[in-house]
Protein backbone atom coordinates (compact mmCIF):
# COMPACT_ATOMS: atom_id res chain seq x y z
CA UNK A 1 0.00 0.00 0.00
CA UNK A 2 1.03 3.69 -1.05
CA UNK A 3 2.20 5.28 2.11
CA UNK A 4 0.84 9.11 2.27
CA UNK A 5 3.20 11.86 3.63
CA UNK A 6 2.02 15.37 4.39
CA UNK A 7 4.80 17.98 3.81
CA UNK A 8 3.90 20.90 5.21
CA UNK A 9 5.62 24.57 3.92
CA UNK A 10 4.60 22.64 0.54
CA UNK A 11 4.77 26.00 -1.53
CA UNK A 12 8.62 26.64 -0.58
CA UNK A 13 11.94 25.74 -2.07
CA UNK A 14 12.18 22.32 -0.12
CA UNK A 15 8.54 21.98 -0.04
CA UNK A 16 7.88 21.97 -3.80
CA UNK A 17 10.67 19.85 -4.20
CA UNK A 18 9.98 17.36 -1.49
CA UNK A 19 6.31 16.95 -3.02
CA UNK A 20 7.51 16.75 -6.57
CA UNK A 21 10.65 14.10 -5.48
CA UNK A 22 7.97 11.75 -2.86
CA UNK A 23 5.44 11.23 -5.48
CA UNK A 24 7.72 10.28 -8.12
CA UNK A 25 8.74 7.93 -6.07
CA UNK A 26 5.64 6.25 -5.35
CA UNK A 27 4.62 8.13 -2.19
CA UNK A 28 1.01 9.60 -1.84
CA UNK A 29 1.66 13.16 -0.88
CA UNK A 30 -0.77 15.35 0.85
CA UNK A 31 0.77 18.71 0.01
CA UNK A 32 -0.09 21.31 2.81
CA UNK A 33 0.89 24.85 1.07
CA UNK A 34 0.53 28.15 3.72
CA UNK A 35 -2.82 28.53 2.47
CA UNK A 36 -3.95 25.19 3.12
CA UNK A 37 -2.67 24.98 6.69
CA UNK A 38 -1.52 27.84 8.49
CA UNK A 39 1.05 26.30 11.06
CA UNK A 40 0.71 29.04 13.12
CA UNK A 41 -3.00 28.15 14.39
CA UNK A 42 -3.10 25.66 16.65
CA UNK A 43 -6.89 24.49 16.25
CA UNK A 44 -6.06 24.41 12.84
CA UNK A 45 -3.67 22.10 12.37
CA UNK A 46 -5.42 20.30 14.88
CA UNK A 47 -8.88 19.98 12.30
CA UNK A 48 -6.36 19.14 9.66
CA UNK A 49 -4.66 16.05 11.17
CA UNK A 50 -8.13 15.29 12.55
CA UNK A 51 -9.69 15.08 8.58
CA UNK A 52 -7.02 14.04 6.72
CA UNK A 53 -5.07 10.73 6.90
CA UNK A 54 -1.48 10.00 6.35
CA UNK A 55 1.34 8.14 7.53
CA UNK A 56 4.20 10.39 8.30
CA UNK A 57 4.50 14.27 8.57
CA UNK A 58 7.52 16.08 6.71
CA UNK A 59 7.42 19.62 8.81
CA UNK A 60 8.93 21.93 5.97
CA UNK A 61 7.06 25.04 6.64
CA UNK A 62 9.55 27.39 8.43
CA UNK A 63 10.50 31.33 8.58
CA UNK A 64 13.41 31.27 6.59
CA UNK A 65 14.54 35.42 6.07
CA UNK A 66 17.65 34.98 8.35
CA UNK A 67 18.37 38.77 7.98
CA UNK A 68 14.92 39.81 8.42
CA UNK A 69 14.58 37.70 11.30
CA UNK A 70 16.70 39.87 13.64
CA UNK A 71 13.99 42.55 13.76
CA UNK A 72 11.04 40.22 13.75
CA UNK A 73 12.23 37.63 16.83
CA UNK A 74 8.39 36.99 17.12
CA UNK A 75 7.36 36.17 13.97
CA UNK A 76 10.74 33.60 13.27
CA UNK A 77 9.67 32.10 17.00
CA UNK A 78 6.31 32.07 16.49
CA UNK A 79 6.86 29.84 12.99
CA UNK A 80 10.15 27.89 13.76
CA UNK A 81 9.31 27.11 17.45
CA UNK A 82 5.34 27.14 18.07
CA UNK A 83 4.52 26.44 14.96
CA UNK A 84 6.82 22.96 15.01
CA UNK A 85 5.47 22.44 18.41
CA UNK A 86 1.85 22.31 17.11
CA UNK A 87 2.61 19.86 14.27
CA UNK A 88 4.68 17.73 16.22
CA UNK A 89 1.97 17.52 19.21
CA UNK A 90 -0.86 16.95 16.96
CA UNK A 91 1.06 14.26 14.92
CA UNK A 92 1.80 12.45 18.42
CA UNK A 93 -1.68 12.98 19.19
CA UNK A 94 -2.36 10.32 15.93
CA UNK A 95 1.08 8.44 17.22
CA UNK A 96 2.59 9.67 14.05
CA UNK A 97 6.47 10.22 13.46
CA UNK A 98 7.41 13.93 12.35
CA UNK A 99 10.34 15.07 10.42
CA UNK A 100 11.59 18.41 11.42
CA UNK A 101 14.14 20.41 8.66
CA UNK A 102 16.66 22.40 10.63
CA UNK A 103 19.98 24.01 9.69
CA UNK A 104 23.79 24.56 10.56
CA UNK A 105 22.73 28.03 11.73
CA UNK A 106 22.06 26.44 15.43
CA UNK A 107 25.94 25.67 15.43
CA UNK A 108 28.15 28.74 16.15
CA UNK A 109 31.04 27.88 13.73
CA UNK A 110 33.73 28.35 16.42
CA UNK A 111 34.58 24.88 16.07
CA UNK A 112 36.80 24.77 13.41
CA UNK A 113 35.92 20.92 12.19
CA UNK A 114 32.42 19.49 10.99
CA UNK A 115 29.94 19.18 13.16
CA UNK A 116 28.39 16.05 14.86
CA UNK A 117 24.90 15.21 15.88
CA UNK A 118 25.95 15.71 19.26
CA UNK A 119 28.01 18.80 19.11
CA UNK A 120 27.08 22.00 21.57
CA UNK A 121 24.90 24.39 19.86
CA UNK A 122 24.98 28.47 20.15
CA UNK A 123 23.08 30.04 17.55
CA UNK A 124 24.36 33.47 16.29
CA UNK A 125 21.14 34.80 15.06
CA UNK A 126 17.78 34.86 15.60
CA UNK A 127 16.97 32.47 12.25
CA UNK A 128 19.37 30.19 14.29
CA UNK A 129 18.02 30.54 17.82
CA UNK A 130 14.61 30.08 16.76
CA UNK A 131 14.77 26.70 14.54
CA UNK A 132 17.16 25.35 17.65
CA UNK A 133 14.03 26.18 19.72
CA UNK A 134 11.74 24.20 17.49
CA UNK A 135 13.85 21.42 17.32
CA UNK A 136 13.45 21.30 20.93
CA UNK A 137 9.85 21.55 21.00
CA UNK A 138 9.52 18.80 18.55
CA UNK A 139 12.01 16.52 20.53
CA UNK A 140 9.96 16.92 23.72
CA UNK A 141 6.44 16.49 22.63
CA UNK A 142 6.47 13.92 19.83
CA UNK A 143 8.76 10.69 20.58
CA UNK A 144 8.78 10.01 17.23
CA UNK A 145 10.82 12.59 15.46
CA UNK A 146 13.62 13.14 13.39
CA UNK A 147 15.26 16.24 13.06
CA UNK A 148 17.31 16.71 10.31
CA UNK A 149 19.67 19.81 9.93
CA UNK A 150 21.18 20.82 6.34
CA UNK A 151 22.40 24.12 4.88
CA UNK A 152 23.00 25.83 2.03
CA UNK A 153 19.99 24.38 0.56
CA UNK A 154 19.19 25.15 -3.27
CA UNK A 155 16.86 23.86 -5.95
CA UNK A 156 14.34 24.40 -8.42
CA UNK A 157 11.57 26.62 -6.96
CA UNK A 158 12.40 29.84 -5.04
CA UNK A 159 15.29 32.15 -4.45
CA UNK A 160 18.13 30.50 -3.70
CA UNK A 161 22.65 31.29 -4.04
CA UNK A 162 22.80 29.94 -7.33
CA UNK A 163 19.87 31.40 -9.23
CA UNK A 164 21.19 34.46 -7.67
CA UNK A 165 24.59 34.37 -8.85
CA UNK A 166 23.09 33.54 -12.07
CA UNK A 167 20.97 36.95 -11.97
CA UNK A 168 23.53 38.60 -11.07
CA UNK A 169 25.74 37.73 -13.76
CA UNK A 170 23.30 38.82 -16.47
CA UNK A 171 23.94 42.55 -15.10
CA UNK A 172 27.65 42.56 -14.01
CA UNK A 173 31.11 40.81 -14.90
CA UNK A 174 32.41 40.96 -11.79
CA UNK A 175 30.80 39.70 -8.61
CA UNK A 176 32.05 39.93 -4.50
CA UNK A 177 31.37 36.85 -2.68
CA UNK A 178 32.37 36.33 0.98
CA UNK A 179 34.72 33.76 0.86
CA UNK A 180 35.48 33.29 5.13
CA UNK A 181 32.51 31.36 5.74
CA UNK A 182 32.61 27.95 5.39
CA UNK A 183 29.67 25.46 4.88
CA UNK A 184 28.33 22.78 2.57
CA UNK A 185 25.88 23.21 -0.03
CA UNK A 186 22.99 21.17 -0.37
CA UNK A 187 20.60 20.12 -3.03
CA UNK A 188 17.15 19.54 -1.98
CA UNK A 189 17.35 16.70 -4.17
CA UNK A 190 20.29 15.08 -2.21
CA UNK A 191 17.64 16.22 0.95
CA UNK A 192 14.98 14.86 -0.14
CA UNK A 193 16.85 11.40 -0.93
CA UNK A 194 18.43 11.85 2.60
CA UNK A 195 14.96 11.77 3.90
CA UNK A 196 13.36 9.01 2.25
CA UNK A 197 16.17 7.02 3.30
CA UNK A 198 15.42 7.42 6.87
CA UNK A 199 11.95 6.97 6.83
CA UNK A 200 12.23 3.55 4.58
CA UNK A 201 14.90 2.24 6.77
CA UNK A 202 13.46 3.12 9.49
CA UNK A 203 16.40 4.82 11.11
CA UNK A 204 16.19 5.11 14.80
CA UNK A 205 14.44 8.75 16.22
CA UNK A 206 16.85 11.30 16.58
CA UNK A 207 18.80 14.22 15.08
CA UNK A 208 20.83 13.12 11.92
CA UNK A 209 23.01 15.76 9.35
CA UNK A 210 21.80 15.40 5.91
CA UNK A 211 24.15 17.76 3.65
CA UNK A 212 26.14 17.73 0.15
CA UNK A 213 30.04 16.12 1.06
CA UNK A 214 33.09 18.70 1.15
CA UNK A 215 33.47 21.91 2.49
CA UNK A 216 33.51 25.17 1.19
CA UNK A 217 33.02 28.58 0.91
CA UNK A 218 30.54 31.34 -0.86
CA UNK A 219 33.24 32.38 -3.02
CA UNK A 220 34.30 28.82 -3.99
CA UNK A 221 30.50 28.03 -4.63
CA UNK A 222 30.10 30.85 -6.76
CA UNK A 223 33.12 30.31 -9.19
CA UNK A 224 32.29 26.79 -9.67
CA UNK A 225 28.89 27.69 -10.57
CA UNK A 226 30.31 29.71 -13.41
CA UNK A 227 32.75 27.24 -14.07
CA UNK A 228 30.16 24.76 -14.54
CA UNK A 229 28.00 27.21 -16.59
CA UNK A 230 31.21 28.21 -18.56
CA UNK A 231 30.78 31.56 -17.43
CA UNK A 232 33.30 34.14 -18.31
CA UNK A 233 32.19 35.91 -14.59
CA UNK A 234 34.93 36.90 -12.03
CA UNK A 235 34.34 36.33 -8.52
CA UNK A 236 35.91 38.63 -6.21
CA UNK A 237 36.76 37.48 -2.44
CA UNK A 238 35.63 39.55 0.21
CA UNK A 239 36.00 39.31 3.93
CA UNK A 240 32.02 39.07 5.61
CA UNK A 241 32.84 42.58 7.59
CA UNK A 242 32.97 44.02 4.18
CA UNK A 243 29.49 43.43 3.07
CA UNK A 244 27.65 43.75 6.74
CA UNK A 245 24.63 41.97 7.09
CA UNK A 246 22.16 42.31 10.10
CA UNK A 247 22.74 38.69 10.99
CA UNK A 248 26.01 37.50 11.98
CA UNK A 249 26.79 34.05 10.42
CA UNK A 250 28.51 31.22 11.66
CA UNK A 251 32.46 30.89 10.33
CA UNK A 252 32.60 27.40 9.63
CA UNK A 253 29.35 25.91 10.09
CA UNK A 254 29.91 22.54 7.67
CA UNK A 255 28.49 19.41 9.16
CA UNK A 256 29.29 15.96 9.07
CA UNK A 257 26.96 13.93 6.98
CA UNK A 258 25.02 11.36 8.37
CA UNK A 259 23.96 10.13 4.75
CA UNK A 260 25.89 9.73 2.06
CA UNK A 261 25.16 12.30 -0.55
CA UNK A 262 27.17 13.15 -3.48
CA UNK A 263 30.28 15.63 -3.44
CA UNK A 264 28.26 19.36 -3.26
CA UNK A 265 30.15 19.60 -6.58
CA UNK A 266 28.69 16.39 -8.37
CA UNK A 267 25.65 17.31 -7.19
CA UNK A 268 25.68 21.05 -8.54
CA UNK A 269 26.59 19.82 -11.56
CA UNK A 270 23.56 17.67 -11.89
CA UNK A 271 21.52 19.84 -10.87
CA UNK A 272 22.65 22.83 -13.16
CA UNK A 273 22.36 20.61 -15.65
CA UNK A 274 19.14 18.92 -15.16
CA UNK A 275 16.76 22.18 -14.08
CA UNK A 276 17.55 24.26 -17.36
CA UNK A 277 18.21 27.22 -14.73
CA UNK A 278 21.69 27.57 -17.34
CA UNK A 279 21.43 31.04 -18.72
N1 LIG B 1 17.30 27.62 2.40
C1 LIG B 1 18.37 27.22 3.06
O1 LIG B 1 19.52 27.52 2.67
C2 LIG B 1 18.23 26.37 4.28
C3 LIG B 1 19.38 25.97 4.96
C4 LIG B 1 19.26 25.17 6.09
C5 LIG B 1 18.02 24.76 6.52
N2 LIG B 1 16.91 25.18 5.86
C6 LIG B 1 15.61 24.72 6.34
O2 LIG B 1 15.01 23.95 5.32
C7 LIG B 1 13.59 24.07 5.39
C8 LIG B 1 13.05 24.46 4.04
O3 LIG B 1 13.62 25.71 3.68
P1 LIG B 1 13.31 26.45 2.32
O4 LIG B 1 14.55 27.10 1.89
O5 LIG B 1 12.56 25.54 1.43
O6 LIG B 1 12.34 27.59 2.85
P2 LIG B 1 11.19 28.41 2.10
O7 LIG B 1 11.39 28.37 0.64
O8 LIG B 1 11.12 29.73 2.78
O9 LIG B 1 9.91 27.55 2.44
C9 LIG B 1 9.25 27.62 3.66
C10 LIG B 1 7.77 27.58 3.36
O10 LIG B 1 7.06 27.66 4.60
C11 LIG B 1 5.95 28.50 4.39
N3 LIG B 1 5.42 29.06 5.62
C12 LIG B 1 5.83 30.16 6.30
N4 LIG B 1 5.02 30.39 7.33
C13 LIG B 1 4.07 29.42 7.31
C14 LIG B 1 2.94 29.14 8.10
N5 LIG B 1 2.61 29.92 9.13
N6 LIG B 1 2.18 28.07 7.79
C15 LIG B 1 2.50 27.28 6.75
N7 LIG B 1 3.55 27.50 5.95
C16 LIG B 1 4.33 28.56 6.23
C17 LIG B 1 6.48 29.59 3.49
O11 LIG B 1 5.42 30.31 2.87
P3 LIG B 1 5.63 31.87 2.52
O12 LIG B 1 6.89 31.95 1.70
O13 LIG B 1 4.37 32.19 1.79
O14 LIG B 1 5.78 32.58 3.84
C18 LIG B 1 7.29 28.77 2.49
O15 LIG B 1 6.48 28.30 1.45
C19 LIG B 1 13.32 25.09 6.50
O16 LIG B 1 13.04 24.41 7.68
C20 LIG B 1 14.63 25.83 6.64
O17 LIG B 1 14.80 26.35 7.93
C21 LIG B 1 16.98 25.96 4.74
Amino acid sequence: MKKIILITGAGGMFGQDACELFTRWGYEVIAAKKSDLDVTDFFAVKKFFAEKKFDFVLHAAAYTKVDEAESSRDLAFLINAEAARNVAAAAAEKNLPILYISTDYVFDGEKGAPYFVNDATNPLNIYGASKLAGEESVKKINPQHYIVRTSWLYGKHGKNFVKSMLNLAQKQNIIKVVDDQFGCPTWTRELAAGVKKLIEEKKPFGTYHICGSGVTTWCEFAKEIFKICKMKIEVMSVKSEESPRPARRPKFSAMANNEICCDWREALRDYLCSTQIRH
